[in-house]
């Protein structure tokens, strides 16, 4: 799996991870994927692993939905912000192809002690590992942060000292909608790019411009995360799909067009991340 990413690092575009908040997102992540002909991640946050039926379900979920629609495309299988080790193991267990531990809001230290353990396990099962150094800032599935720059010699550290696959260093970026516009540390980016040679992970990338999304590409993130802007393309399509008939009823009438508004939302981030017809 470390290939496609090292791949898309090498070549300038970002594999998307999109998150998936329900079974029909999965349908729709990998139709647009094919579509397009974009390798794909489909992430799943901890935190909303019990509402998604658990680590094991969704992994098999995705894999047989993968086999029944036919998807050529390369389909990574991820976990989001997994909170403890117990969780990242169970998640390598059910067979997800990279996970994340995020030891963010540790002391470096132990960051890094905890991470080393979950990766020593996944490579053992040929699982690669993401990690996360800094604060994102904003709302992630009811936990509230505040934006906390990564320092440089802290994601050296846990890169080299954990032996990381790729590393999400918080720069500016914000889970959910942006409060005013976002301000990326492109000069920290590019410090950290330069000393370290691993793909970077850039999270919160609803409401980024594309501009700053290819600049964030061209210095060293090849895995870009989005979540927000389609959940607010469901949203948005839903309640229009109610209001427009009061008296609808039928859960495929009313979910179909929302089906359609996260299929074309995932086209536009594909394009967005350059990712197009490099599968
Ligand atoms: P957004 O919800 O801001 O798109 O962020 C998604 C994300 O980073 C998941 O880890």
């Amino acid at each position: 799996m470390n290939t496609f990413i090292q791949k898309a690092k090498k070549s300038h575009y970002a594999i998307p991870q999109i998150n998936v908040n329900g079974l029909i997102w999965i349908e729709c992540i990998l139709k647009a994927a094919e579509k397009t002909r974009s390798p794909i991640i489909l992430g799943t946050t901890d935190k909303v692993i019990d509402f998604l039926g658990g680590y094991d379900f969704i992994c098999k979920t995705i894999k047989n939905k993968v086999k029944s629609m036919n998807i050529t495309v390369p389909v990574i299988i991820h976990l989001d912000h997994g909170l403890t080790l117990e969780g990242c193991k169970k998640a390598v267990d059910a067979g997800y192809d990279s996970v994340m531990f995020d030891g963010s809001k540790l002391p470096i230290d132990e960051n890094i002690a905890q991470t080393k353990v979950i990766v020593d396990y996944a490579h053992k099962h040929h699982v690669i590992v993401e990690g996360e150094v800094g604060a994102i800032g904003g709302n992630e599935d009811g936990v509230i942060g505040n934006v906390q720059y990564a320092r440089l010699e802290d994601c050296i550290r846990l890169a080299k000292e954990a032996n990381l696959d790729t590393l999400a260093p918080a720069l500016g970026s914000v889970h959910g909608k942006y409060q005013g516009e976002p301000n990326l540390g492109f000069k920290e980016m590019e410090e950290i790019q330069e000393a370290i040679d691993i793909p970077l992970v850039l999270h919160g990338a609803s409401g980024i411009s594309d501009e700053d999304l290819v600049r964030a590409i061209k210095l060293g993130h090849a895995k870009i995360n989005f979540n927000t802007e389609i959940n607010i393309a469901w949203s948005n399509q839903l309640r229009q799909t109610l209001t427009n008939d009061q008296n609808i009823f039928n859960p495929q009438q009313i979910l179909n067009p929302s089906k359609d508004a996260i299929e074309e939302t995932v086209v536009q981030i594909i394009h967005k991340c350059l990712s197009n017809n490099r599968a």
